[in-house]
């Protein structure tokens, strides 16, 4: 997959695409990308990219015809704009990203972008969260690593099925060596070899932790009985302990 990425921080994406798996994707071939400097498009001696807002208003504004001409050099992708008023991302949002050839991901910086070249050339918008970034940058590369998962190698399928939020759960806890530090040993069932016993007990530690931290997505399970009768004693034992408090 191709990522075209218009941004007025180049410099930003070089630890990223040459880190880790992003990086041995890159070399395998599974992603390619080009980076996009704004400021190559930028007016007068300095280059100036930004503008002062139309009604007033703090802070700058990235110049329409910055992004146009910038969009217009990366060619003919879906143009992505990376934006806190955006869709928040999802795993189901990445996988659907993931099966286009490529895109073109829009950075801004400052208080946004003029928003006529955004009703003109971008097919979507992305938030990473429901908080404020100084810059699309980080946005940016959380989206394409978000979307890497989910193309064909970037990881192996065994890894990819027991991460958070593909069964639509949060991961079970999990531990490694030694057995027991600062007198805290790991749940038996795990090193005792049982793989039906410890997929029990993965699956009932998944469901817990699901209901107490993200009721929402607990909330959007279709689950059987047998997966509220798992964690039926802990919900009693939660109540009965913190009677006050909700889930
Ligand atoms: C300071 S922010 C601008 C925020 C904008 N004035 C607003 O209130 O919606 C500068 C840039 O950072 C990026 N950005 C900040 N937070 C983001 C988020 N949660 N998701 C995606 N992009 C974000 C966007 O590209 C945005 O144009």
């Amino acid at each position: 997959m191709r990522f075209e990425i218009c941004t007025l921080f180049p410099e930003f994406f070089h630890s990223f695409f040459t880190t880790g798996l992003v990086a041995r994707a890159v070399d395998n071939g599974i992603l390619s990308y080009a980076i996009h400097n704004l400021r190559l498009h930028g007016e007068g001696r300095y280059r100036s990219v930004d503008d002062a807002p139309f009604g007033g208003g703090a802070g700058m504004l990235l110049k329409y015809d910055v992004i146009r001409k910038s969009l217009e050099a990366t060619g003919e992708r879906p143009v992505i704009h990376l934006t806190p008023r955006g869709r928040v991302l999802n795993t189901s949002m990445a996988k659907r990203l993931a099966s286009l050839p490529g895109v073109t991901l829009l950075c801004g910086h400052y208080e946004g972008i003029d928003q006529r070249i955004l009703d003109r050339a971008v097919g979507m918008e992305v938030s990473i969260g429901d908080y404020v970034l100084g810059g699309g940058e980080t946005p940016a590369q959380v989206l394409i690593e978000t979307i890497a998962r989910h193309l064909p190698g970037f990881l192996t399928e065994a890894s990819l099925e027991a991460e958070s939020f593909e069964s639509g759960l949060l991961e079970h806890d999990q531990f490694t060596r030694p057995r027991e530090a600062d007198g805290v040993p790991v749940p038996g069932v795990l090193v005792e070899g049982d793989p039906k016993r410890i997929a029990a007990w993965q699956r009932e530690n998944a469901l817990w932790r699901t209901w107490r931290r993200r009721p929402d997505l607990f909330a959007r399970q279709t689950l059987a009985d047998c997966d509220f009768d798992a964690i039926h004693g802990k919900i009693v034992t939660h109540f009965s302990i913190r009677p006050q408090e909700t889930p």
